[in-house]
């Protein structure tokens, strides 16, 4: 919470006192400036006094303390000003300005450098890039402004020459998104005098000593200042300002703006030429006037880029139009002095000029679309030459003078004035407070007529030989009886005036006495035409950029400029005009002492500054009146969260009454009066009381209406949602309906096709059906293979199902497995018709002799036997046995291997018809399968197929048969079948008729796929290689070291 000073440092705000009085109001002030207290309020005006040292109170930590805060919760401090009008900008929207007055060497600028430097650190919390530039260019332009329009003079070594007001203007997020300065009356009389200890502007000494060597070589100019009549009398003083250092920072500062390089050249170069033309000297030879150091002149032209015989003709003769006659008049050496002063002073202050516009084009705001942006709200800050009195004080003094007496009238309407007519008109009961108003003096110097700027104007319109006599002639003609106005004729004893020179104004801030020489001139501000057109031809884009008016043919007749006071008096009534309709925040700065010491509390010095700033009457003021005021409705708007009886609305019969209840409900009762239209709060605690109320109860109804924003929202969302899902589920129910449909439609008549609906086409599943597809497919699949093996005959089914056997346990690992063709078994009766009847009667005699039940498959073959001679055999393979038998003796059985003997077989990859049966008792028996019809019929296919398809253990009541790839013949035997031709890829599940489970070898039966076979004979092991020969017409097997080898026709 607050933090605040102890009572040692005096009173912070001067309301405070226990008696207002001057001597009061001095102790106070001295106390608190003596314990280095530069700081204090009087209501909301902050008083600063100079310090002349540095102070540690504008760090960092500082500024975090005055953040967001109210006035009066921390020590007086510039930062709480800058902070204050910166909530009211944000918070209401209100344009502010913060008036920073007091005489020169005051601290005014070094004040106005504090608040920006406030206002940059606590803005753009989001260093958002763009405004982090319009800041570094607002703080930047500070810099060059101060190079060229501030100067060493007697009371300051750094005293403001030109007045400055700056607009900084804000988004609606209360971010600096811009700013533009203006800038008033420059004392211009300096660039080519100054009086004894002061100097001309920085930026002469700058660039004299900060220059590196090739550039002041460029320039034609040397370090030395004292080699300068313009600068020679400042070039010698002793200060603690470091110019070198300066002219690199202004010049980086000028780069960073976004000066050009040309831009910043030619700058150097007017600089330059000015510095040249104060040592230009004028001779006469005869009645002729010429310039005495020629070589100068083309330096100067060189450095302006015009031609060199133009300039010695402008400084020389003047070009004049009588109607349509042009002549050239010739200067005098007195007048060819004037106007090469004229020309210097006008270069700088267009220079000056042209410097702020420059700045302006860069900082103004851009790209501001108040419709996208809202409303663009601005702090002004005013920071303008103090009051000053000279030694001699002439034009500019009375300018400078003139314009504190406007800004001290402001004050007083704004503080004094206007305050105590308010309570008049509100009735609030007051009794009247005395403060002096200026506006007598302010009405001197600028009243229609009478004012001393009338008379001066009226003074240079007179024809003929005007001086600056004549004007004070007037004066005292038209002023005589003016209480503020005297002069020496009108007190001939006053022997401070002199006479046909001075007249004194009693300013609020006190006398001056003003030499009146060089008024006249300076107020018609003439500059020959021939300078302009001169410096319009140049041939630098930047410098001819600067003089517009150079385009003027001499005949055209112009308008006669307005003169430098009523310029200057116009730009003062539209400042203070633009401050009025500006929320005020004043600073009033303090000059301790003359000497610039930190120690130093000069009584009378300062007694005098609180009195002419009026302190006093401004206390007073304060204490009898209210810190803040508003209006019934606006006071409500604010606050009516406060009360259960004003929010949401109130029910009272008028705001007035509302806001009564309101205030007597916090106990506020005491501490305000109620006016007419208005609501006054004496004391600012009170205030920020209301407002701390008020944020807390903001931030409750942020979070209620935040509450029922987002239950608004959720409950948008969730009927979104539950819209979306009901159509969502409709579509998805229309998919899968459509989807169902259309598989009806496809596949309704497949029964009757005669592909049992194979080549239909399957219709895209939506997403959601597609293990559903997965399984209609099987489910069809299934269907479909049933439907075609359920009409096989037993026999057909055990073709069928050696079939698959072949094909699980050959496929891709031989070729020709004949499935194409029909599997007989039996086909030694086919293809040895001559025989079949003997093997028939020997295959019956079998039958009988070991009860088998079925031939399971008979061939001829080529066989090995036991002495390794190949001879020709014929095989019988039935449920129980192989017999080997003799087709040359009546297929006399030979030898029979029993069924449950045999292990496995093993095949070639060939084509060959070799295979190999392999017994328990290592007596492996090798064929050849030969003598087939038709010739080359592979039967190796059939031969493994069947074998393994008896050795199989079927289901009892199931069979699983995976049909893989397989061409099926459907009954082959019957003749008129058509092939029909199956390809698919299931797991069947076949519903088949059981089988007599004794007829089936219960084990398996081991295939081999190899080449070369291994094989046992007689318990020896062997090989038996295929080997492909040219000349062999018939497979036939020879002896090899191995063991065997079977030659098949190799073509
Ligand atoms: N707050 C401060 N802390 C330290 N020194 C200060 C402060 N204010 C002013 N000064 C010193 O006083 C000098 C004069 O201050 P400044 O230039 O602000 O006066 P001014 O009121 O602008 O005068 P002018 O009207 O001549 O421009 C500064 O150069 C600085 O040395
Ligand atoms: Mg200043």
């Amino acid at each position: 919470m607050a933090e605040h000073e102890s009572l040692e440092f005096g009173k912070a705000d001067f309301v405070l006192l226990d008696n207002v009085s001057m001597d009061e109001f001095m102790t106070n002030l001295k106390l608190r400036f003596e314990k280095g207290k530069i700081y204090s309020y009087i209501g909301e005006v902050v008083v600063s006094v100079n310090p002349y040292r540095a102070m540690n109170i504008y760090g960092r930590d500082t500024i975090e303390q005055y953040k967001g805060r109210e006035l009066y919760e921390r020590p007086p401090h510039l930062f709480a000003i800058a902070d204050a009008a910166y909530k009211a900008m944000k918070r209401r929207n209100k344009d502010t300005c913060i008036v920073i007055s007091g005489e020169s060497g005051a601290g005014k600028t070094e004040a106005s450098k504090y608040i920006m430097q406030y206002i940059a650190a606590i803005t753009n919390p989001n260093q958002r890039a763009e405004v982090e530039r319009v800041k570094n260019m607002l703080l930047k332009s500070n810099c060059v402004l101060e190079a060229f329009g501030n100067a060493k003079t007697n009371r300051n070594d750094n005293s403001s020459r030109f007045g400055k007001y700056m607009d900084i203007n804000f988004d609606f997020k209360g971010d600096p998104i811009g700013g533009h300065i203006n800038n008033y009356l420059l004392e211009k009389s300096r660039v080519i005098f100054q009086q004894p200890g002061e100097r001309s502007f920085h930026s002469f000494y700058q660039l004299l000593r900060g220059a590196p060597d090739p550039l002041l070589r460029s320039l034609h100019i040397q370090k030395d200042p004292t080699a300068y009549n313009y600068i020679k009398v400042g070039g010698q003083i002793k200060s603690s300002i470091n110019d070198g250092a300066d002219f690199r920072a202004v010049a980086d500062a000028m780069k960073v703006t976004g000066f050009t390089g040309d831009e910043i050249q030619t700058v150097y170069k007017i600089l330059a030429t000015i510095l040249h033309l104060g040592n230009l000297t004028f001779g006469v030879d005869g009645d002729v006037t010429l310039i005495e150091n020629t070589k100068l002149v083309s330096v100067i032209r060189e450095l302006l880029s015009t031609k060199e015989e133009n300039v010695e003709k402008a400084l020389l003769y003047r070009t004049v139009a009588t109607g349509r006659d042009v002549i050239e008049k010739q200067h005098t050496t007195q007048e060819a002095s004037y106007g090469r002063d004229a020309l210097a002073k006008a270069m700088y202050e267009r220079l000056f000029c042209w410097i702020v516009g420059r700045i302006n084009d860069i900082i103004e705001v851009k790209n501001y679309d108040a419709r996208v942006h809202g409303k663009n709200t601005v702090i002004g800050v005013l920071d303008i030459y103090g009051f000053e009195i000279f030694q001699n004080n002439s034009f500019e003094q009375f300018c400078i003078n003139y314009c504190n007496e406007k800004l001290q009238q402001l004050f007083i309407q704004l503080v004094l004035k206007q305050e105590q007519e308010e309570y008049q008109r509100e009735g609030i009961p007051w009794k009247h407070i005395d403060y002096f108003n200026n506006q007598i003096i302010v009405d001197l110097v600028e009243q229609q007529h009478k004012g001393i700027f009338s008379v001066l104007d009226e003074a240079c319109m007179n024809v003929g030989k005007v001086t600056d006599e004549v004007f004070l002639q007037g004066l005292n003609g038209k002023l005589a009886k003016h209480a503020h106005y005297t002069s020496r004729k009108l007190s001939p004893t006053d022997k401070s005036l002199e006479f046909e020179r001075d007249f004194r104004i009693r300013h609020y801030a006190g006398d001056v006495v003003y030499s009146v020489v060089g008024f006249i001139d300076k107020n018609k501000d003439t500059l020959f035409q021939d300078f302009k057109r001169l410096l319009y031809n140049s041939s630098n884009p930047v410098l001819k950029g600067m003089w517009p008016e150079g385009k003027l043919s001499i005949t055209e007749v112009t308008k006669r400029p307005l003169t430098a006071a009523t310029l200057f008096k116009n730009s003062m009534i539209s400042l203070v005009d633009n401050l009025a309709c500006k929320e005020p925040y004043y600073v009033r700065c303090i000059k301790p002492n003359d000497v610039k010491s930190p120690l130093l509390f000069e009584q009378e010095r300062c007694r005098h500054q609180v009195e002419y700033l009026g302190l006093l009457e401004n206390v007073r003021v304060r204490r009898a009146g209210f810190a803040c005021r508003q209006t019934y409705p606006r006071f409500l708007q604010r606050y009516k969260m406060i009360s259960e009886f004003t929010w949401p609305n109130h029910d009272l019969p008028s705001d007035k009454d509302a806001v009564k209840r309101l205030l007597q409900g916090c106990g506020f009762d005491h501490d305000v009066a109620y006016g007419k239209t208005k609501v006054f709060i004496r004391t600012p605690r009170t205030l920020f009381s209301l407002e701390e109320q008020r944020a807390e109860m903001v931030q409750r109804i942020v979070l209620f209406l935040q509450k029922v924003w987002r239950g608004t929202i959720a409950r948008m969302r969730y009927r979104r949602m539950r819209a979306a899902l009901v159509i969502l589920q409709a579509y998805r129910r229309y998919k899968v309906k459509s989807y169902i449909r259309e598989v009806n439609r496809r596949f309704k008549n497949v029964r009757t096709m005669k592909d049992y609906g194979r080549h239909v086409k399957w219709p895209t599943p939506p997403k959601v059906l597609r293990k559903f597809e997965e399984a209609l497919r099987n489910i069809y699949n299934r269907w479909w293979a049933w439907t075609l093996i359920k009409g096989l005959s037993p026999e057909e089914t055990l073709q069928v199902r050696a079939k698959v056997a072949t094909l699980e346990a050959l496929k891709g690992q031989r070729a020709d497995l004949g499935l194409q063709r029909a599997w007989e078994g039996n086909y030694l009766k086919r293809d040895s018709p001559d025989t079949a009847s003997s093997f028939t009667l020997v295959s019956s005699e079998l039958q009988r002799k070991d009860k088998f039940m079925r031939v399971l498959f008979s061939c001829n073959v080529r066989k090995i036997n036991r002495f390794h001679k190949a001879e020709d055999r014929a095989v019988l393979i039935t449920d129980r046995h192989l017999y080997k038998m003799d087709p040359l003796k009546q297929y006399k059985p030979m030898k029979s291997i029993p069924l449950y003997n045999v292990t496995g077989m093993s095949v070639s990859p060939g084509k060959d018809q070799l295979v190999v049966f392999h017994t328990k008792d290592s007596r492996d028996l090798v064929v050849c399968l030969q003598g087939m019809v038709p010739a080359n019929e592979s039967r190796i296919g059939e031969l493994v197929g069947t074998l393994l398809s008896h050795f199989k253990r079927p289901c009892k009541y199931t069979l699983e048969i995976i049909f893989k790839s397989v061409k099926m013949h459907k009954a082959c035997s019957s003749t008129d079948a058509q092939p029909l031709i199956a390809v698919f890829d299931v797991s069947l599940t076949w519903a088949a008729p059981p089988l007599n489970s004794t007829s089936l070898e219960k084990r398996k039966l081991q295939v081999n796929i190899v080449s070369p076979i291994q094989c046992s004979m007689n318990g020896r092991k062997c090989t038996v290689i295929v080997e492909p020969k040219i000349n062999q017409s018939q497979p036939d097997f020879t002896k090899s070291r191995s063991g065997y080898i079977l030659a098949v026709p190799g073509n």
